[in-house]
């Protein structure tokens, strides 16, 4: 019998074998489209990157002061058997394996400016990262720029709107599952990730609203109006986030000590005390995997089709290349067949 987590495990394998040879879900909705993915969405320094490390649990994404997330990075959680050591490896460089997160976060500088220079520019082509761990959950998540309000020097005048338009095309879709990060040291009223979720998703289905910088409100406030979904009710609840601030991140305190003292603080918070078992990057993480589970459990039919309209496509594609496979294309096209019948038999069976 199949687990949930083989389940996931083989949709996220399909993600990346449709990532690299281009999608084949046809006409119609495409099968990159009918698996789920999750996107952080925000204004600019609000935490986002932060957010999805933490829910990672592991270091390796450029953060900081101002425009630093300049690309899309469409990262992706491959979970392995405990014992066996974690590495992490990119589309545009498939053979290289990289062990030091310290390597990977350089790496994903080095490749956004590759594209984009050493300007504040930014550029809708993704960055693709895959992490094979025995400590991830298995999931797609995609780190976005910031929402702006105004082009700073050296952007064009049409960047609010460009990064807008940016990451509009990924929540707007119905897989898209969003994590609205609103700082809690600024009204909610003000919040652009909220503001976008509730556009792209009015019922408000596949949005988790995040508040992050609690540690940062002014003194004599708090937000236990926002988490306890008084000032802004979503369906899911509100999960509240203290990540590192900088000058953690200046003196290199690591994921378990930032993890460990994010617990301390809701633990022996006299605000949020009696709501410290569900806040945090942690408890986000869970919360997160168990909502994939039911959004994949309620797709397995239609995914199933899908599977099976791609197999004919493929089949007709190999058809038409010919047999036997010789050329790179038609390797690929193979594998996706494979993992496509694979695919097949482990929802069927999880369905009887
Ligand atoms: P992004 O631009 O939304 O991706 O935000 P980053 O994750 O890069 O964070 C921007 C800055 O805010 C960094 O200096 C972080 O250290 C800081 N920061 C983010 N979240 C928190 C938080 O919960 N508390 C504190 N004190 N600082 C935070
Ligand atoms: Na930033
Ligand atoms: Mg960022």
């Amino acid at each position: 019998m199949a687990t949930m987590e083989s389940l996931i495990g083989l949709v996220n394998r399909i993600q990346r074998a449709c990532t690299v040879l281009g999608d084949h879900g046809g006409e119609g909705m495409s099968l990159w489209e009918a698996l789920p993915s999750v996107a952080v969405v925000g204004g600019q320094s609000s935490g986002k990157s932060s957010v999805l490390e933490s829910v990672v649990g592991r270091d390796f994404l450029p953060r900081g002061s101002g425009i630093v997330t300049r690309r899309p990075l469409v990262l992706q959680l491959h979970k392995i058997e405990g014992g066996k050591s974690e590495y992490a490896e990119f589309l545009h460089a498939p053979k290289k394996r990289f062990t030091d997160f310290a390597a990977v976060r350089k790496e994903i500088a080095d490749e956004t400016e590759r594209i984009t220079g050493k300007s504040k520019q930014i550029s809708n082509i993704p960055i693709h990262l895959s992490i094979y761990s025995p400590n991830v959950v298995n999931l797609t998540l995609i780190d976005l720029p910031g929402l702006t309000k105004v082009a700073v020097e050296g952007q064009p005048e049409s960047i609010v709107e460009d990064i807008e338009n940016m990451v509009r095309t990924y929540v707007e879709k119905p897989n898209c599952i969003i994590l609205a990060i609103s700082p809690a040291n600024q009204d909610i009223a003000t919040s652009d990730a909220i503001k976008l979720a509730r556009e792209v998703d009015p019922s408000g289905e596949r949005t988790f609203g995040v508040l992050t910088k609690l540690d940062l409100m002014d003194k004599g406030t708090n937000a236990t109006d926002v988490l306890e979904g008084r000032a802004y009710r979503l369906q899911h609840p509100w999960v509240g986030i203290v990540n590192r601030s900088q000058a953690d991140i200046n003196k290199n305190v690591d994921m378990i000590a930032a993890r460990r003292k994010e617990r301390e603080y809701f633990e022996t918070s006299p605000e949020y005390g009696h709501l410290a078992s569900k806040m945090g990057a942690e408890y986000l993480a869970k919360l997160l995997s168990k909502h994939l589970e039911t959004v994949i459990r309620q797709r397995i039919p239609s995914i199933i089709a899908l599977i099976n309209k791609t197999i004919d496509e493929l089949n007709a594609e190999l058809d038409r290349i010919g047999r036997p496979i010789a050329v790179d294309s038609g390797a690929q096209l193979y594998t996706i067949l494979e993992l496509c019948r694979a695919f097949d038999r482990v929802f069927k069976e999880h369905l009887d």
